[in-house]
């Protein structure tokens, strides 16, 4: 894929299926749908995780995943269950960076539950950011309303990032539970104007793939 001639300030472009966004140490990043082919990326994935990330995610240590877990994982209808995953634009073989997914609630399809992971050599680099700003925006265009964390206490960092971002913390046991307003937030801290910044870029910029590719 050709990179160098984007090399200026947008933070996203679209891109074939998805978008390619620029990472703060100035690499790229491409977010795309979760495919039935990404059964090996996420396996990839998860060996690439600290054991502390994969507790964060999972709530308890996992070394592999079953072949239920993997058809789960990627075979996904990106309406119910949306799933996206961010892989390296240079790298033929797509190494998986992070996966985000959003699941709505059975009987509320306005509510989903939001969850990400990015691979531990790659985290602070602003990939979670565009990750949850995808899922933002791909929200935002299904109307859901509403977002739901459900984080591990100890994850002192996402939980405050959520909290940052305009989450209310509604239960607060082993788990923290966050609900995110993605309506009526009137959050106005550095982080939610630059997230909701990006979610309308990616908002825009994916509406205007869609119809180039019609
Ligand atoms: C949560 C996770 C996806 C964030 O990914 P990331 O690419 O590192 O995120 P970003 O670089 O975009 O940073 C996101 C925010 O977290 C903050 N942050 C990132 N790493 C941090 C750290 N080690 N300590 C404190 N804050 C941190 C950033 O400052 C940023 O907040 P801001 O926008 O208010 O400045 C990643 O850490 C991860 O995969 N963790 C393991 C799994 C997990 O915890 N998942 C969440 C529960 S579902």
């Amino acid at each position: 894929m050709e990179l160098k001639a984007w090399t200026s300030d947008p933070l996203v472009k679209p891109v074939d299926d998805g978008l390619l966004g620029r990472l703060d140490d100035g690499s790229f990043a491409l977010l795309r749908p979760v495919k039935p082919g990404d059964k090996i990326r996420i396996e990839e994935g998860l060996s690439s995780l600290s054991p502390q990330s994969i507790y964060y995610r999972f709530g308890r240590q996992l070394r592999r995943l079953t072949d239920r877990d993997l058809i789960y994982l990627t075979e996904v209808d990106q309406d119910q269950h949306i799933a996206w995953g961010a892989v390296d634009p240079e790298d033929p073989a797509e190494t998986g960076l992070g996966i985000a997914r959003m699941i709505r609630e059975s009987r509320d399809s306005q509510r989903a539950e939001v969850a990400l992971t990015v691979i531990d050599s790659y985290h602070g680099l602003g990939l979670g950011t565009l990750l949850l700003a995808t899922m933002h925006a791909l929200a935002r265009q299904r109307e859901v309303t509403t977002l739901r964390a459900c984080v591990m206490r100890e994850n002192y960092a996402v939980v405050s990032w959520f909290q940052r971002l305009g989450a209310r913390t509604i239960e607060n046991d082993c788990q923290v539970i966050l609900e995110w307003d993605l309506v009526d937030s009137t959050c106005c801290t550095d982080s939610a104007r630059r997230l909701l910044e990006l979610s309308r870029r990616i908002q825009r910029l994916h509406s205007v793939g869609r119809q180039e590719r019609r």
